[in-house]
């Protein structure tokens, strides 16, 4: 996999997924917009690539604000590559969810992919291609108490996926979203104590380390996934696939 010459921005790049995405792809040749809220950690990742080869930036922008959204659009320009990997959850019974909290979720979750997809998908088309990853979840296709919410809107994103792979691959954009089961980030750190019980569901015996998901939204994003658009991949050690 290469992506020299290529321009890619990670949303959520600043911790776990998403940071590991950034270095694979600098790694890989890339020009990569890191972007998340965190200025301290985001700049440590833009130095941790220093080293690759292109250039790497950060930006700041809150998701769950509009008007940041836009101004991340503006200030990142044009990329051939989009990897809407940032995403929270609020891990609480319905009754007790906030509503604010339940914007929040939709607003990053949802909203933000779609503006940016709105923004960056005619121009990738213009540009002769290009390739968008949505991180999506496991919960979004099956029952978790506490998570409906987010279960949701991840839900909304995996039917935006098939949407816009219907709209944008006959101008050789190609949309794929990646299904993740328990994965070893700080997003995990308030679930620990469920670990044993998730793990003990999972195939392979563990959950992921953040570089196994990179690897997958990497595939996903080179020439070697050229036929593939629409897809929800589950990168779950086989959670999904078994009772
Ligand atoms: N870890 C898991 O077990 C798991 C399982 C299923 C799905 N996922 C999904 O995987 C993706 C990556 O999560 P992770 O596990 O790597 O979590 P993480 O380590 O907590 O990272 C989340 C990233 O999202 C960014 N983010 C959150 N809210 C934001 C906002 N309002 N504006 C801008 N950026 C925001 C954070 O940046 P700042 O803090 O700098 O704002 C951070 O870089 C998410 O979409 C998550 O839903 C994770």
């Amino acid at each position: 996999m290469r992506f020299d010459g290529k321009k890619v921005l990670v949303t959520g790049a600043t911790s776990g997924v998403g940071r590991e995405t950034a270095k694979l792809f600098a790694q890989h040749g890339a020009a990569v917009i890191v972007t998340g809220r965190n200025e301290s950690r985001g700049k440590a990742v833009v130095e941790d690539l220093a080293t690759a080869s292109a250039p790497a930036r950060f930006i700041a922008a809150d998701l769950n604000v509009s008007d940041d959204v836009r101004r991340l659009i503006q200030e990142a320009g044009d990329v051939d590559i989009l990897v809407n990997n940032a995403g929270f959850w609020e891990l609480a019974p319905t009754a007790e969810a906030t509503e604010a909290g339940l914007d929040a979720m939709f607003a990053v979750n949802v909203k933000a992919p779609f503006l940016l997809t709105a923004a960056y998908a005619p121009a990738m088309a213009g540009n002769g291609g290009g390739a968008i990853v949505n991180v999506s979840t496991m919960v979004a296709d099956r029952g978790q108490a506490g998570m409906a919410g987010y279960g949701a809107a991840k839900a909304a994103l995996e039917s935006l996926t098939r949407s816009w792979a219907a709209e944008y691959g006959p101008q050789g954009v190609r949309v794929n979203a990646v299904a993740l089961g328990p994965t070893m980030t700080p997003a995990m750190d308030p679930m620990a104590h469920m670990l044993p019980t998730f793990v003990a569901a999972i195939p392979l015996g563990r959950a992921a380390q953040p570089i196994e998901i990179a690897n997958a939204i990497a595939y996903l994003c080179s020439e070697e996934s050229s036929f593939i658009t629409g897809a929800v991949v589950p990168v779950d050690g086989g959670r999904q696939s078994v009772l």
